[in-house]
């Protein structure tokens, strides 16, 4: 008899045993029925806090709350089978203290079942980092544009443009790395920095708008997609779901007001 065997999830030992090995892929991805498509062909899936923006017309990440993190990644687990699904900690949840962030990284992962979490900075958050993997959660950290910070940066700015700044990002980059993160993202980052990062550390670097020069690849599902008007630069568009949608729209509101729809095919009768 031909059994298929069980479909087993990736891990973060998994994700971090792929440095310098074949291309990481991941998306983002925020519902059930987008996930399920993604797990075909993703590594990992991230439920990531853009979701503020993307889905709840936030003008940035800072407001999202836990609840809502928790929320979407429930139902991106149980859209999925495969992928590992990373879900990002949002702004205030952990940087008071690794006690803190404990609490709430666990909390994320008992109520969403989710087998990582994700947080912003580097050397500055290297305790948090070892807390929390000494007691069994696996962190991706996110260095270089990080989106909860924007009022600090001073607005979603290329980071690295200036040589100067490269030894600092490097020292946060090998601070959570030697911390126990299992990868790291690099966002919103000029090549030459991220292909050293990549080089100087032993864990995978996930790129966004972060070049070739990484270990893997990240993206907004509905940035590639063609949902966002304005997407960044570094996005390639796979789709063009805005122009399908307000066709699809358009075309079913002038059926409703010409009485084209519904049909007799659309329409129940009696036997
Ligand atoms: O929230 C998010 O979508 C992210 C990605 C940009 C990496 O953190």
């Amino acid at each position: 008899m031909n059994e298929t065997p069980p479909i087993r999830r990736v891990t973060a030992p998994d994700i971090k045993a792929r440095k310098a090995n074949s291309p990481i892929v991941s998306l983002t991805s925020y519902h059930a029925h987008t996930a399920a498509i993604v797990d075909r062909y993703a590594d990992f899936i991230l439920v990531g806090d853009s979701l503020g923006m993307v889905m709840h017309g936030m003008d940035s990440t800072v407001p999202v709350p836990l609840d809502l993190m928790i929320m979407h990644g429930k139902a991106v687990v149980r859209g999925t089978k495969q992928a590992l699904i990373v879900v990002d900690m949002p702004f205030g949840t952990y940087e008071e203290s690794p006690q803190i962030a404990f609490r709430n990284a666990a909390k994320i992962m008992k109520e969403t079942n989710c087998g990582a979490v994700k947080l912003e900075g580097g050397a500055r958050m290297a305790e948090t980092i070892g807390f929390l993997v000494e007691r069994g959660i696996p962190v991706m950290a996110h260095i270089g544009l990080t989106p909860q910070s924007t009022n600090i940066l001073g607005g979603f700015k290329t980071q690295g443009r200036d040589e100067d700044s490269w030894p600092l990002h490097l020292e946060d980059a090998k601070a959570v790395a030697h911390a126990g993160a299992f990868a790291l993202v690099l966002e919103g980052m000029v090549e030459p920095l991220a292909a050293k990062i990549t080089k100087s550390i032993d864990i995978p670097t996930i790129g966004i708008g972060a070049s070739a020069d990484c270990d893997g690849q990240i993206l907004v599902l509905e940035d590639m997609l063609g949902l966002n008007p304005n997407p960044p630069k570094f996005v390639k568009s796979y789709g063009n779901l805005l122009q399908d949608i307000e066709t699809a729209v358009g075309n079913y509101a002038e059926d409703v007001r010409s009485r084209a729809f519904p049909t007799p095919e659309q329409t129940y009768k009696i036997k």
